[in-house]
């Protein structure tokens, strides 16, 4: 007996001293196992005579029973240990402060257009958009450019090819936003025909256009806004208000020279070039070009739909990019094309 409850002490006591589970069980089996020290015993019980196979048999499972309730003790004490140091090493510290989330912002020439939009909505102008991926006609047939303008050459255009390699010279990157000019006008008299009166157009068209072109002062892909105002009697008296108008409350300044430059343009006649001069901070005096204008070709007209001697017009295509560059004082275009967080995240 005394045999039996040492053999049960020094089981839990080998137990107790596993500190894995591994070991625990490589322990369970010097006791319980095939060739283990309750095992063997109980395979000893039939060498016993008959009288005392009972009594040492009901003595080996007692013993048997307290070494596997200390092993199922120890076990389970593992597990626990195990779970706790687990938790402990995966908790996390919700005291830590936050990674923080920083804002976003528009960039600024977004910025730019949104504004232009919104003034230029404040005076009865749509916003109108057309296509990247323009026709030859558009961009330039039904705009009054002759077959030969350099503006054709591959030089300045960017052309696609199609699925053989080879240059589709009637599909290009529109080089303008002048094409929608053509489209607004030619959508707006299919609308309007049956009247008697066609209502006017006003509408102003901004968007991305590309070049063959890339410096400082360049990108191949940069902005425009076309503007275009075709009704009975507009005048280029109507032109120079609504510009003058829009530049002093773009750049919120009645202290602002507005100029008139005589230029060509293929689809307008007479055309002009529109200059704006800062009259204080670091441009003070210098003229600076920040648009394309003129009375609608009488041709242009007709391409789109509208009788030319009904009615008369005036368009213009400026640069938001270069406007953004003087709201801001920003020297260098690329700076809007590079996606440099360092530059853009001063708009914020
Ligand atoms: N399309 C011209 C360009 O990209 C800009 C322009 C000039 C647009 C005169 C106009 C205009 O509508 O009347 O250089």
């Amino acid at each position: 007996m005394d045999n039996l409850e040492q053999l049960v002490a020094q089981a839990t006591a080998d137990f107790d001293a596993a500190t894995e589970p591994a070991r625990l069980e490589e322990a369970k089996a010097r006791y319980l196992g095939k060739d283990g020290s309750i095992t063997v015993r109980l395979k000893g019980l039939g060498k016993l005579p008959p009288e005392e196979k009972k009594a040492a048999g009901a003595a080996i499972n007692v013993a048997k029973q307290a070494v596997e309730s200390a092993l199922a003790a120890r076990r389970e004490a593992l597990k626990n240990a195990q779970l706790a140091a687990q938790l402990a090493s995966e908790s996390l510290d919700i005291t830590l402060p936050g990674r923080g989330q920083s804002r976003g912002a528009l960039h600024p020439v977004t910025r730019s257009l949104e504004r232009i939009e919104q003034l230029f909505r404040s005076i009865g102008f749509e916003v109108a958009d057309g296509p990247e991926i323009e026709g030859d006609w558009h961009n330039f047939t039904a705009l009054n450019t002759p077959e030969k303008h350099p503006a054709r050459s591959m030089h300045d255009t960017f052309y696609l090819f199609d699925e053989q390699g080879k240059v589709q010279e009637d599909v290009l990157l529109r080089t303008h936003t002048s094409p929608v000019q053509i489209r607004y006008m030619q959508a707006h008299v299919a609308r309007y025909q049956h009247l008697e009166h066609m209502p006017e157009i006003r509408v102003i068209a901004p968007g991305r256009v590309y070049r063959v072109d890339s410096d400082a002062t360049h990108s191949p892909m940069f902005h425009q806004v076309e503007g275009l105002w075709v009704g009975e009697h507009v005048s280029f008296a109507d032109l120079k208000g609504v510009v003058a108008d829009f530049l002093r409350r773009f750049f919120e300044s009645d202290d602002l020279k507005v100029r008139f430059r005589p230029s060509f343009f293929p689809f307008t006649e007479p055309s002009a070039e529109i200059d704006v001069a800062f009259m204080s901070g670091a441009l003070e005096g210098r003229w600076l070009e920040i648009a394309g204008c003129g009375m609608v070709h009488p041709n242009v007209l007709r391409f789109g739909g509208i009788d030319p001697e009904k009615y008369t017009g005036f368009a213009f295509g400026m640069g938001p990019d270069r406007l953004t560059m003087l709201r801001y004082s920003i020297p260098d275009l690329r700076l809007f094309f590079e996606g440099d967080l360092r530059f853009l995240a001063q708009f914020q």
